[in-house]
């Protein structure tokens, strides 16, 4: 019933929980992220969020580009005031924050200045062997606006990330992953199917286990180190009230497979 224009929406998978397949969609402009097509990726990851149905996102983009960044032209007549009265680059930005099931970036051709970002935001990213990723911001005479110093030097080493933010290059997917920025690469054929398939293996298990992880591991990655594994502790303790511990644990031990109930 929701229409995007900016965006194509759909529910993939054999299984009872399925998953929400977001495409980035503006062709013309390597699907540059104007603030219409945020406020849409917003919209849609808020749907399958909160949609019993579905156990897990993957986000991607085209052959071409996963996402080419802002959309300069919208950005370029901004001023000081018109930017921090409009909150450029804000709201409609960090939507996919606050999603509590896995959102995988599944990224080929581009990903630069905020589309490197908005990788930077899924839980994981997988690439095609054909992705490159950078910071080109510095070329604008600006600097990244949603993240990219904070989110690059925690995932690859603060010298690549100077490196990228300072001289402007891109990386490309095998260095990339040698560097810790996406999980696998695959070859640019394999990429949906190897994304879809990492989705519905997600799908098959517990719910508040896939939350609980994502919730846990962005602990880790943004908070100090006790406080993730005392969290880490009480939440392992609290498992142990839930039918799926039981049911995984008594399948395991019986040599079935699980049957999980909370979705
Ligand atoms: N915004 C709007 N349109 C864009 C765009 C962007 N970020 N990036 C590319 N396009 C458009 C181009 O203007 C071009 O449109 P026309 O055909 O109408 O001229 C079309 O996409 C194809 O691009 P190119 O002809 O440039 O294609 P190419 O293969 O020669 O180069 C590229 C590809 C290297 C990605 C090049 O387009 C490029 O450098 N793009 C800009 C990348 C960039 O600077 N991104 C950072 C933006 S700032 C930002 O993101 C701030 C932030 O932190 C949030």
């Amino acid at each position: 019933d929701v229409t995007f224009e900016n965006i194509l929406v759909e529910i993939v998978g054999s299984g009872d929980r399925k998953t929400g397949l977001i495409r980035l969609n503006r062709p013309k402009q390597l699907n540059a992220l104007s603030d219409p097509l945020m406020d849409e990726l917003g919209r849609a990851l808020l749907a399958f969020d909160a949609d019993d149905g579905i156990g897990c996102i993957v986000l991607t983009g085209s052959e071409r580009a996963f996402a080419a960044g802002a959309d300069i032209p919208t950005m370029a007549p901004h001023t000081f005031m018109s930017a921090f009265k409009s909150g450029l680059i804000s709201k409609n930005w960090e939507t996919i924050l606050q999603v509590r099931k896995p959102v995988i970036g599944a990224v080929a051709g581009f990903a630069l200045g905020g589309g490197c970002e908005l990788a930077m935001m899924c839980d994981f990213i997988i690439a095609a062997d054909t992705a490159r990723f950078g910071q080109p911001e510095i070329k604008l005479g600006i600097i990244p606006g949603a993240g990219g110093t904070q989110r690059l030097p925690r995932a690859v080493s603060k010298s690549k990330a100077m490196d990228m933010l300072l001289t402007a290059r891109m990386m490309d997917a095998a260095e990339a992953e040698r560097a810790g920025l996406v999980s696998r690469v695959v070859p640019a054929d394999q990429l949906m199917s190897e994304a879809l398939a990492a989705a519905e293996t997600i799908n098959g298990f517990s719910g508040p286990s896939t939350m609980l992880i994502k919730e846990l591991v962005n602990l880790a990655y943004q908070g100090p180190l006790t406080d993730g594994v005392a969290v880490e502790r009480r939440y392992f303790h609290a498992l142990f009230g839930s039918d799926d511990q039981r049911e995984g644990m008594d399948a395991f031990l019986a040599k079935r497979a699980p049957s999980f109930k909370h979705r």
